[in-house]
């Protein structure tokens, strides 16, 4: 049985990764996600407010409002609020590579093409073995074109990739219009890996507090299905590594992943909840789910089931769309949510 996967120029084990989270702040529980199986840890992300301090814009448009909602600036933490600061995040990395085997990725996040960038050098100079780099950017300003959003993207890849030989992922959301199109030119800016995909802490309103306030809530398995549409569509198409990040809880959610075309799968809210040893169990579920349908390494399983292999590619394509809304059959209104799809006829 061959677990071993190839995914941005590292050579793994085995697929599975803790995602970025606070499990890589602690040496004791890197060491036993190692201990479990991990193939490689992903630090929580750097971020660029952080580095760039109080000059950054969104701290002072932020900060802008704060004397008319005093609640504004509870939403974004000063820098004394951040687990790790620049200085220790650089210690922390060296910390993990002197602990650990397995290679250790770091992550920034950000998207403004300036200063903080300098961090991608001083992050492979502390011995990171590849780096992510999370893009997270909520459009609210209605000047700015989808366009001129890709092309900051684009841009900061490009000066990372010009600044640092490490490998480089780059963390998207799901919320682009063409992101076949964006994968492709990520590529050609340097990228060597996309990873599918950030989640979106949606904040609530609360109508005790006539406030909004800001959420984390562990995912779920459902989470997964966006993931798999798209790693489907990119499988094949786009060159970089893929990574599944969002709604893996189980071998199986970690099988569709690879299925659909992931080289690497990484989990955080399923070993918050479960703890380090959970991985263990999920590797020793993988194995004996290929040992039963004689699949003989994690190679032969990837993207047998993309957008270019399955058997009905129009189940990730618009022809879903139609296929799902006309299969819905009887059931009053009040049946609401319960009402499942009748199966289909199969012809
Ligand atoms: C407590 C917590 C902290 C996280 N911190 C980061 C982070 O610093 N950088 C990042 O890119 N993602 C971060 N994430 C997102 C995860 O890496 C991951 O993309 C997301 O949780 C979806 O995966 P899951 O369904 O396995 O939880 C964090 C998630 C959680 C729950």
């Amino acid at each position: 049985m061959n677990l071993s996967t190839t995914y941005i120029g590292l050579e793994l084990a085995n697929p599975l990764m803790p995602g970025a989270s606070p499990m890589a702040d602690d040496l004791g529980t890197a060491r036993q996600l190692e201990d479990a199986g991990a193939s490689a840890i992903v630090m929580r992300s750097l971020f660029e407010e952080q580095i760039e301090g109080e000059q950054y814009a969104s701290v002072q448009h932020i900060e802008m409002y704060a004397d008319s909602f005093s609640e504004a600036t509870s939403f974004f933490p000063g820098t004394g609020q951040f687990a790790l600061n620049p200085d220790s995040y650089l210690d922390q990395i060296r910390q993990l590579k002197d602990a650990l085997a397995i290679p250790v990725i770091a992550s920034l996040n950000g998207l403004s093409p300036t200063g903080w960038l300098r961090y991608a050098k001083l992050i492979e100079q502390a011995g990171a073995n590849a780096l992510e780099l999370n893009v997270y950017h909520v459009a609210t300003d209605t000047r700015a074109t989808s366009v001129s959003i890709e092309r900051r993207i684009l841009d900061v890849v490009q000066q990372v990739r010009e600044t640092v030989k490490l490998p480089l992922a780059v963390k998207l959301s799901p919320f682009f219009t063409s992101l076949p199109h964006l994968a492709t030119q990520l590529r050609v800016a340097g990228t060597d890996g996309l990873i599918l995909f950030n989640r979106f802490y949606q904040p609530d309103i609360d109508l005790e507090l006539l406030n909004v306030s800001p959420q984390l809530h562990l995912s779920d398995s459902t989470e997964l299905l966006l993931r798999l549409r798209w790693l489907a569509i990119l499988s094949g198409r786009c060159s970089a590594s893929l990574a599944a990040s969002g709604g893996v809880h189980t071998a199986q959610d970690a099988i569709k992943a690879i299925m659909a075309g992931a080289h690497a799968v990484q989990i955080v809210s399923a070993l918050l909840r479960h703890g380090p040893a959970y991985l263990k169990v999920l590797i020793a579920d993988l194995k004996h789910w290929m040992e039963d349908n004689a699949y003989e390494s994690v190679r032969q399983m990837r993207g047998s089931l993309s957008l270019a292999n399955c058997p009905d590619p129009a189940a990730f394509e618009r022809g879903n769309y139609m296929r799902v809304l006309h299969s819905w059959h009887g059931g009053s209104p009040s049946d609401g949510p319960t009402q499942h799809p009748a199966p289909e006829s199969g012809s």
